[in-house]
């Protein structure tokens, strides 16, 4: 039986470690770090992340603040929303909640906010900074996993890392991430994705697997070699008659028969989610520190 991945342990440690660096400050009597959460509309699963990241900022003791808009605002007053907290000294990190409203051009929002206070590392320069190894911020859900590999003491150097999933939140940058000689990565990496034509030649030959494709228990055992590492990006919601929320979250792997083969796996939840909103707060205090050096 695998050795679970613990994310919501690890998260715990993380945010232990962000708060004394809260309360250190508020000994120093000096400025805490901000977040700012712009929500526009009223997607209930949207509102639950943004409340859930506004609460793990104040456990912290860090400053954070929740904007919601009219989904029928316009580019053009969101983009001055964020201006105004580009250049706002009590915020370090700013968050626009994605999707947004189909009328509105994600990627002018995002690139709207400047790099420095951009905690989610969406933007084209830190993106780039990522991609050529240069110090930046990191987007949270892979700067979660690189920590879970960390502190589960699992080697990456010269290990085939596959990746099933290419979207700009979690494969490109992981990819990335991992293929980096800086910081110790230095994995060999493949990406797949949709179009391939047969998924299991290229899974059967990972020694870790990241999966973050969006679709329910899509990697079975029969994709995978023994003692392979499995980490599960997926949160996927379905139906089920035995809760009382009438759904539950299940993730990209099918975890009863993979954690029989695999030497370690996260579980959905408790894995990956967790250490999102943890890796969000330490973009933020990082954020602070280079914004009030
Ligand atoms: N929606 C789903 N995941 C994310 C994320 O990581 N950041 C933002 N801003 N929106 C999201």
């Amino acid at each position: 039986m695998a050795q679970i991945i613990d994310g919501k342990k690890i998260s715990s440690e993380i945010k232990e470690e962000i708060k004394s660096v809260c309360s250190q400050l508020v000994k120093e009597k000096k400025q805490l770090p901000g977040l700012v959460t712009i929500l526009v509309g009223n997607n209930p699963a949207s509102k639950a992340y943004v409340n859930s990241k506004a609460k793990s900022c104040n456990e912290v003791g860090m400053v954070s603040k929740i904007e919601i808009l009219d989904e029928s605002i316009s580019e053009e007053e969101l983009i001055s929303l964020i201006n105004r907290f580009n250049n706002d000294k009590n915020y370090h990190g700013i968050l626009v909640q994605l999707p947004l409203p189909k009328y509105i051009n994600e990627s002018n929002v995002i690139k709207s906010i400047i790099p420095e206070k951009d905690v989610d590392g969406f933007h084209p320069i830190n993106v780039g900074k990522l991609v050529i190894g240069e110090e930046t911020l990191i987007p949270c859900t892979p700067y979660g996993i690189l920590e879970l590999l960390k502190r589960y003491n699992i080697e990456t150097k010269g290990k085939h890392v596959v990746v099933v999933g290419r979207s700009n939140i979690v494969g490109k940058p992981i990819a990335n991430l991992l293929l980096q000689k800086r910081d110790g990565a230095n994995a060999v990496v493949t990406i797949v994705h949709s179009a391939a034509k047969n998924i299991s030649f290229y899974t059967k030959q990972a020694d870790i697997l990241i999966a973050a494709i969006g679709s329910p228990k899509f990697i079975k055992a029969e994709m995978l070699k023994e003692n392979v590492v499995v980490i599960d990006v997926g949160i996927n919601r379905v139906e089920d008659a035995n809760s009382p929320k009438g759904y539950k979250i299940i993730g990209d792997v099918d975890f009863d028969e993979v954690s029989k083969i695999a030497s370690f796996i996260t579980p959905v939840p408790g894995g990956v989610g967790p250490m999102t909103i943890a890796m969000l707060l330490k973009n933020t205090l990082i954020a602070y520190k280079h914004l009030t050096k």
